[in-house]
């Protein structure tokens, strides 16, 4: 059985003291959620020693939001997959739309990213997702197949099975517009068939979380979906209570 996971994407959110804050606040009522459901969150680089300290022992995973396509050396304000490691993190998050847009991440950076990070036995949390012309024009099955394919494929069904996939469809980002359930759900169904082109039966262990203006209203009708384990969530993740009540509508 493929395992559900709910993951806290807190951006450039925080300051390392509203963080540990924070971080104490779900530790707090982590138990609450049913030991069926993993609860993982995200902070900046300069959060994770102490975050990682405020969530001991409770099960929580931590991760990054993104790390170096290199291993070590002269590439000054990277932070390497090792480095990830040795801060306590278990995940990164890659390939996160605002990376693709922003900061220029190609599918070319994120495969060696995604080989570095699995390479150093980090689970990344992939991401993958159209935006708004891209759907306007019918073209997310498409544009979210390539985006499996380009990365994923390079992968050794080995370094697969760390992978945690995320579809967030661009115009669903901060917007306060979700995708519907079923616009969610075809997408993933779609993601999860891509991956067994490839990789055969583990495509039923993989974890392909929804994300995109996910909230504890809409939560519990786009987990109720087949192909939908879960959610990385950001605005939300910023308060507690809203992140533990996304948890729970499972
Ligand atoms: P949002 O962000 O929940 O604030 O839309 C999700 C994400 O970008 O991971």
């Amino acid at each position: 059985m493929r395992k559900k996971i709910v993951a806290g994407n807190w951006k450039m959110n925080t300051t390392v003291a509203e963080g540990v804050e924070l971080a104490k606040a779900v530790a707090a009522r982590s138990s609450e959620v049913p030991a069926s459901v993993k609860l993982i969150i995200a902070p900046p680089f300069t959060h994770l020693v102490p975050v990682g300290e405020a969530i001991k022992g409770t099960g929580i995973g931590l991760s990054a939001q993104n790390c170096a396509d290199k291993e070590k050396g002269a590439y000054t304000g990277e932070v390497a997959a090792d480095m990830l490691v040795s801060a306590g993190c278990g995940y990164t998050i890659l390939g996160h739309s605002e990376r693709r847009q922003y900061y220029g991440e190609t599918d070319a950076k994120l495969v060696e990213k995604v080989k570095i990070a699995t390479a150093h036995g980090l689970s990344p949390i992939f991401c993958v997702g159209e935006n708004l012309d891209e759907r306007e024009a019918g073209r997310h099955f498409e544009v979210v197949t390539e985006q499996v394919k380009n990365v994923l494929y390079t992968l050794s069904a080995e370094d697969m099975a760390k992978v945690i996939i995320a579809y967030e469809p661009v115009w669903a980002i901060g917007t306060g517009k979700t995708a519907t359930a079923e616009q969610a759900q075809e997408i993933h169904a779609c993601i999860r068939k891509v991956v067994a082109d490839k990789f055969g039966d583990l495509a039923g262990e993989i974890t392909i979380l929804y994300g995109g203006s996910c909230k504890p209203s809409n939560a519990k009708e786009l987990f109720a979906c087949p192909d939908i384990d879960g959610g990385l969530i950001g605005g939300a993740a910023l308060k507690a209570d809203d992140f533990i009540a996304i948890a729970l509508s499972f």
